[in-house]
C-alpha cells in the first residue's frame, strides 16, 4: 500500500485549485439512475470513491464514461435492483441508490453498509422514510429489501439531522404521487447542489438549504448536464495547512460562503483570511491562538475538518476544547497525534488539546479519510520525517493531495 512522506517545517506559500466536492459528486452522479438517458458531470474530481460509484452504477446496469474530469452516465438500458455487499462495503455512500432504485424500479435489494471507523452509522432514518414513501422494507441476510408501487408522497421527520439520509429520501420523492415534505432536513451545500441538478432533471423541489425541503412529485425526470461544486473540506484542508505552517496561500475554485464557520474560527486563531468572489488569500504570521469548536451540522463547524483543526489547536498558545457531536468515535487521530508529541486528553465527546511548542515526527496511519489528512498535516509543521501508511483512506476523497502540497512547497513524496 502507498505510503506518504513529508518533512516538517516548511511554510506554505503559492497557489493551489480546489477540486469539485466529493460529497456533491456521489450522490449527483447516483441520482442519473432516475433517469433514462445520458447525463454528463463535470468538475468531478478523480477520487477512489468515484471510481466506487462508476462500479456501482455499471454493476446496476448503467453504461459510464470517465474523462479527465467528466463523468457521463447513461442509466438508459435496463436497470437491475441489487447493489452488493462487495460494492457498498468499499463505500458507504453506495445506499444512495436505494431512493433511486425504488423510485425507478419499484424494489431494490441493497447491501447493509454495516459500521465504519467513525461510528455505527445506521441508515434507519432512510429506512424509515421510504417506509413513509409506502415502501415494504425487510432486512434479510445483510441486505435491505424494499418494494413498493409508486411512492406516495409524505411527510417525513427526520430524528437526527442525516445528509445522506436527507439526500436519499429528496431523490426518492422527485417520482413519487403527490407531495413530500422533509422536516428537521440537513441543509449542507451538497443537498442544495443535489436539489439544483434533481430540478435541472425536471423535479419539482423547493427549500433545499433550509431544514423543511418540500418535493412534489413529477412522472418522469430528464438527463442533464451539470457541474459539481467545489469540495469545502478540501478548500478548509488548505486553509487550515496554511494557517498551521505560518504561510500564504491562495485558493481558486472555492465557494467561501459554504466555509464560514471554519473561516471564523481560524480568523479567531490569528489568521488573516482575504475573500475576493471564488478566491480566498490565507497568511498566519506568529503564534496560533486556542479557539474552541463544536462540530454541528451545516452551517455549524463541519466533522469532516474537525481532525485537521485538531492539529492547529495541538501547537496553538493555550489550551482548546473540541467537542464532537456528529460521530460517536470520531477521535481516531487523537492517539497518533499523541505518539507525534501532541497533549490531547479525550473525555467523552471532548477532547481537551493543550497546545505544545512542536510535534514530532513519527510513522501514523489512520483508518479514516479526514484523521489521515490530519496527519498529513501533522507532518507538515513536525520536526522531522513523517510517514502516513495506508493512503488508501486519503486517496478515497483528496485528488493529488500531495501534488498539490508539493506545488505549495512542502517536502512531500509518495512512496508505492
Ligand atoms: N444517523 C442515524 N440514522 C440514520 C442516518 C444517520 O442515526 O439513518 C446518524 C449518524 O450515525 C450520525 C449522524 O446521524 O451520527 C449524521 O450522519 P449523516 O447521515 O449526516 O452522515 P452521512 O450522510 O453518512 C455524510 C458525509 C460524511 C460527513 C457526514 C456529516 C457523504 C457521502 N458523507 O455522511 O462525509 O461526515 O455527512 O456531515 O456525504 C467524509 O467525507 O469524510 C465523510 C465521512
Amino acid at each position: 500500500m502507498d505510503k506518504i512522506i513529508v518533512e516538517g517545517g516548511r511554510a506554505l506559500r503559492g497557489d493551489v485549485h480546489i477540486s469539485g466536492a466529493k460529497n456533491a459528486a456521489l450522490p449527483i452522479l447516483i441520482s442519473a439512475l432516475l433517469t433514462e438517458g445520458t447525463s454528463t458531470f463535470s468538475n468531478v474530481p478523480q477520487l477512489q470513491d468515484i471510481h466506487s460509484t462508476a462500479l456501482l452504477l455499471e454493476n446496476l446496469g448503467a453504461r459510464v464514461e470517465t474523462g479527465a474530469d467528466t463523468v457521463r452516465v447513461d442509466a438508459g438500458g435496463q436497470i437491475q435492483h441489487e447493489a452488493e455487499y462487495d460494492l457498498v462495503r468499499k463505500m458507504r455512500a453506495s445506499v444512495l441508490v436505494l431512493g433511486p432504485l425504488v423510485a425507478r424500479l419499484g424494489k431494490a435489494r441493497v447491501s447493509l453498509p454495516g459500521g465504519c471507523a467513525i461510528g455505527a452509522r445506521p441508515i434507519n432514518l432512510h429506512l424509515k422514510g421510504l417506509a413513509a414513501l409506502g415502501a415494504s422494507i425487510e432486512l434479510k441476510h445483510g441486505y435491505v429489501e424494499a418494494s413498493a408501487g409508486r411512492l406516495q408522497g409524505t411527510d417525513i421527520y427526520f430524528d437526527v439531522v442525516t445528509v445522506t439520509g436527507t439526500e436519499n429520501m429528496m431523490m426518492a420523492a422527485t417520482l413519487a404521487n403527490g407531495t413530500t415534505v422533509l422536516r428537521n432536513a440537513a441543509r449542507e451545500p451538497e443537498i442544495i447542489a443535489l436539489a439544483d441538478t434533481l430540478t435541472q432533471m425536471g423535479a419539482d423541489i423547493h427549500g433545499a438549504g433550509t431544514s423543511v425541503i418540500t418535493i412534489h412529485g413529477v412522472s418522469s425526470l430528464k438527463p442533464v448536464e451539470a457541474t459539481i461544486i467545489p469540495d469545502r473540506i478540501e478548500a478548509g484542508t488548505f486553509m487550515m495547512a496554511a494557517a498551521l505552517t505560518g504561510g500564504s496561500v491562495t485558493i481558486f475554485d472555492s465557494e467561501p460562503d459554504h466555509l464560514g464557520a471554519l473561516i471564523d474560527k481560524l480568523r479567531l486563531t490569528g489568521t488573516d483570511i482575504k475573500i475576493d468572489g471564488q478566491v480566498v488569500h490565507v497568511n498566519h504570521e506568529g503564534p496560533l491562538k486556542s479557539v474552541d469548536i463544536k462540530t454541528q451540522p451545516y452551517p455549524g463547524f463541519p466533522t469532516d475538518m474537525q481532525a485537521q483543526f485538531m492539529v492547529l489547536m495541538s501547537i496553538a498558545g493555550g489550551t482548546s476544547m473540541i467537542s464532537e457531536t456528529i460521530f460517536e468515535n470520531r477521535f481516531i487521530h487523537v492517539s497518533e497525534l499523541r505518539r507525534m508529541g501532541a497533549d490531547i486528553q479525550v473525555s467523552g465527546n471532548t477532547a481537551i488539546v493543550k497546545g505544545v511548542p512542536h510535534l514530532s515526527a513519527a510513522q501514523v496511519m489512520a483508518t479514516d479519510l479526514r484523521a489521515s489528512a490530519s496527519l498529513i498535516l501533522a507532518g507538515l509543521v513536525a520536526e522531522g520525517t513523517t510517514q502516513v501508511n495506508r493512503v488508501y483512506h486519503l486517496d478515497r476523497g483528496y485528488q493529488a493531495l500531495e501534488k498539490k502540497f508539493a506545488g505549495l512547497g512542502a517536502t512531500i513524496s509518495r512512496i508505492k
